[in-house]
């Protein structure tokens, strides 16, 4: 099968085609033929072991992990022996590591669903990695009915799916982002909007519960007289987070919260639902062919990017 592959770290330049060797279903497994994947910021750090904590996790000297990919759209192609939930011909999304391929293996009890009705193969391909950064972010800051919540960085991946899922919450929403995106995030269910460019959130006087960072580009120093007294500030990026989250839970009434629960079978599960039910959409920059990647991912590493970076294969997208 048709694969992107990587053998060491560095630029997008190190990625590249290949045939590789399709994996073959265990028992408990689905072998999925991939439609639509996604370039993820995850992705890029992993490509790039930046930090550099990721070499503990793939390889110090270079990857073990060829090929790189996190979330997926496609059919069921055939099923383990064990697999009762789906079968050959069943439209299936979301998360397996070494998505950038024609083929995946997934476990039946893994992060996947069946696709929802309605949607495309890359709609369904780019929700997920998103929404579980987003609603993390969300549980971690106790954010429901009324929270006054602020969204920097509202229109990345991770931003985009936080302010449809605090919407839904019942949250009010402040999205922060640029005035290109305003009536973007709008849609999507925020309640105010600020323009980075032409207002600085943190001199208009007004105060939130929870002030999420989307984006990993603010910090609790610069925002924190924006947070009410007792007030949350939810970190999804840059290390320094980590000790501060540690630090402000004993020292101050202001505290940073860093969630590293991972993926959810059940986040999929709901995500797939709130889909269903008109509650939830994929926000679509550019799509690809996967054998552009090298471009697609050059264009996410701008910082550009409006939600998510679609890679398509095998001629499909519907
Ligand atoms: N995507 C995920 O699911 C995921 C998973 C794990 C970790 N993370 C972490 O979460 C953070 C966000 O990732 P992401 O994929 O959501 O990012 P992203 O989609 O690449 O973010 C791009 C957005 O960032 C905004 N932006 C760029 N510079 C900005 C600035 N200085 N101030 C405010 N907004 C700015 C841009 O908005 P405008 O065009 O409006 O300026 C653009 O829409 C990253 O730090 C990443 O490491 C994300």
């Amino acid at each position: 099968m048709r694969a992107i592959v990587h053998d060491r770290y560095g630029s997008p330049d190190v990625l590249r085609l290949e045939e590789v060797e399709r994996p073959v279903p265990g028992d408990d497994e689905v072998l999925v033929k991939v439609h639509a994947t996604t370039v993820t910021r995850t992705d890029c750090h992993m490509r790039a072991a930046s930090p550099f904590f990721w070499r503990f996790m793939l390889g110090l000297l270079r990857p073990r992990r060829r090929i790189l990919g996190l979330e997926f759209s496609g059919v069921v192609e055939t099923v383990g022996a064990a697999v009762t939930e789906f079968g050959p011909g069943d439209r299936v999304f979301g998360l397996r590591n070494g998505s950038h391929a024609e083929y995946v293996c997934v476990r039946e009890a893994g992060l996947l669903a069946h696709m929802p009705a309605a949607v495309t193969f890359a709609e369904a391909a780019a929700v997920c990695d998103g929404m579980s950064q987003g609603l993390a972010g969300l549980r971690s800051g106790r954010v429901g009915q009324g929270t006054r919540l602020l969204v920097y960085g509202a229109s990345g991946s991770c931003g985009t799916a936080a302010v449809q899922l605090a919407a839904y919450l019942g949250a009010h929403v402040t999205a922060v982002c640029n005035g290109k995106n305003a009536e973007l995030v709008r849609s999507l269910g925020a309640d105010e909007v600020i323009d980075y460019e032409r207002d600085d959130f943190t001199k208009n006087g007004e105060t939130y519960d929870v002030i999420l960072d989307a984006v990993g580009k603010h910090s609790l120093l610069r925002a924190r007289g924006s947070l009410v007294p007792r007030g949350l500030y939810v970190a999804t990026d840059r290390l320094y987070n980590f000790p501060l989250a540690y630090l402000t839970k004993w020292i101050g009434k202001k505290k940073v919260v860093f969630d590293v629960t991972g993926y959810q079978r059940d986040d999929v599960l709901l995500l797939k639902e709130l889909i269903e039910a008109g509650r939830y959409r994929a926000v679509i920059d550019r799509t690809y062919p996967l054998e552009d990647v090298v471009e697609a991912t050059r264009y996410v590493e701008s910082w550009q990017k409006t939600g998510n970076v679609v890679l398509t294969l095998n001629g499909a997208i519907r």
